[in-house]
């Protein structure tokens, strides 16, 4: 029915075709007009490369490192919730992935599967993202559980004090575990495939956070929830306890300002992630690709730089390391990928990036990632 999958857009349509609307949609979807989320998509579209020619094209190579740590490629896999919803036991194919790929993998704090069931299913340290809630006990114990895990980073998001609104998520009452009313179960019945795979794994709530977030999870108590539970408060002086308690590499994710980037390399942490959340919080706020030269100008190399939103393809990684990220990662693409195809499904995604960036840089007449900088831009359009 599908031919083979080349680009991120045949996953998203395989995706679509076999996870239940309410989840496939929980990750195609934006914060109100969605604004945001279209222009970190196609801001990238703006940027114009120089092709070169005649130019050695022989032993190319993408590795690198973030923050210290060998990558394959600049890429990591993004915090995403609810990944095990795209696919049974999501969280731990993605990470699996992830490894044998090369790539960094994060956890999020609002994951299906928990730090531990992941940490047992794989064998390299992955990252844990942490939301900071008004409970600092709680923040603290999960602090401590990601060091029991031995993982490799913590990536503290700044960017949800409060939650923007997916105004698909409401129509389709999104909820996990998935309720009983005619609509969904019609929209689970209607892939079978997925609920398959789903009646054969325990793991369909949010087991980071079970015992703190209400028994029925549905978005509109979840919403209620967070409001109480995720603190508003959350300020720099934070970031400094947090730092302290956790002890390894802090990776600070959601600055998409100039000021916040200078407070936050004042902050000590390791790096920082330009990002607005794919679009899912602040919806009219710039893209992540056009605030990127910004900030890379703004803070001079006193902290790497990362970014994250609308990479939907190796020629966007690209174009982001030419203007001044030293890693990017990718939510939805492998998001898309999962739903597909599972752990296949992820790898497919990471390979098509690959190829895509490798086949672009020599295009543009460079063998090594690490040349890549600005003088490969023709054309800033924004
Ligand atoms: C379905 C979904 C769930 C997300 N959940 C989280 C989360 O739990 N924590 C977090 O820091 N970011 C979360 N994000 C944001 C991603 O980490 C990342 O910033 C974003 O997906 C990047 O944009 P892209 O999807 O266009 O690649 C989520 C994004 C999506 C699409």
């Amino acid at each position: 029915m599908f031919s083979e999958p080349l680009t991120i857009a045949d996953l998203k349509k395989r995706a679509k075709w076999r996870v239940p609307k309410m989840f496939y949609d929980y990750a195609d979807s934006g914060a109100w007009t969605e604004s945001t989320y279209r222009a970190n998509e196609t801001d990238f579209a703006r940027i114009n490369l120089r092709q070169r020619v005649l130019v050695d094209m022989t032993d190319r190579s993408l590795e690198t490192t973030m923050i210290g740590r060998k990558v394959s490629m600049p890429v990591a896999l993004a915090p995403t919730g609810l990944c095990g919803m795209q696919h049974a036991d999501g969280e731990i194919l993605a990470a699996q992935a992830a490894e044998e790929a090369g790539v960094p993998f994060t956890l999020s704090t609002m994951s299906v599967c928990s730090i531990e069931d992941v940490a047992e299913h794989t064998k390299e340290p992955f990252w844990f993202q942490l939301y900071v809630m008004k409970d600092r006990g709680f923040v603290g114990d999960l602090i401590d559980r990601a060091k029991a895990a031995n993982c490799g980073a913590l990536v503290l998001t700044l960017d949800l004090q409060i939650l923007g609104q997916r105004h698909k998520d409401l129509v389709n009452g999104l909820s996990t575990p998935p309720k009983f009313t005619p609509k969904h179960v019609w929209q689970v019945g209607t892939r079978p495939f997925w609920a398959l795979e789903m009646l054969q794994t325990k793991r369909r709530t949010f087991r980071n956070i079970v015992g703190h977030a209400p028994a029925s999870s549905d978005l509109s108590s979840l919403a209620v929830w967070t409001a109480e539970q995720f603190d508003p408060k959350l300020s720099w002086a934070d970031v400094d306890w947090i730092k302290e308690r956790w002890g390894g590499p802090l990776i600070l994710k959601g600055v998409l300002d100039a000021e916040d980037a200078k407070m936050a390399a004042k902050t000590g942490a390791d790096a920082i992630i330009v990002s607005n959340h794919g679009g899912r919080q602040l919806d009219g706020a710039r893209s992540s690709i056009s605030v990127l030269p910004e900030i890379v100008d703004a803070v001079q190399g006193d902290i790497e730089i990362h970014m994250d939103g609308g990479i939907r393809s190796g020629q966007d990684v690209l174009k982001a390391r030419a203007l001044g990220a030293k890693g990017t990662y990718i939510g939805r693409p492998y998001l898309y990928g999962l739903g597909a195809m599972g752990k296949k499904g992820v790898t497919r995604a990471l390979d098509i990036i690959r190829k895509e960036l490798d086949v672009t840089m020599a295009l543009c007449g460079k063998r090594d990632i690490e040349e890549i900088d600005r003088e490969i831009i023709a054309k800033v359009g924004f």
